[in-house]
């Protein structure tokens, strides 16, 4: 599937050069840009970004779970809520005090 209309980049190149990248760099974080000039392509409107991002993070998992969407690369911990209700700091910290 094409994900950069601009440059006609497809999924399966993206995958396929950011995993080149972090093999080739330690396993180190790999970027849009980097990965566009891993292509010989650089970015022109960068509207594919948000698509972008989430398939070089499904090569960086190493374990193949996020391509399947199993996992997610970055799932928040469903324990922790905001606004200081069950599960904040703030009431962590009400319940060890007591
Ligand atoms: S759609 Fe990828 S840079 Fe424009």
């Amino acid at each position: 599937m094409i994900v950069c209309s601009c440059n006609v980049i497809t999924d399966k190149e993206l995958r396929e050069a950011a995993a080149r990248l972090r093999e080739a760099n330690g396993g180190s974080v790999v970027t849009p840009g980097a990965v566009f000039r891993e292509l010989g392509h650089r970015p022109r409107c960068g509207g594919c970004f948000v698509a972008v991002v989430p398939i070089i993070h499904e090569v960086e998992t190493g374990d193949g779970s996020a391509a399947t969407g199993e996992k997610a690369p970055f799932e928040a911990p469903k324990d922790v809520t905001v606004g200081g209700k069950a599960g904040s700091t703030k009431a962590r910290k009400k319940e060890s005090a007591t």
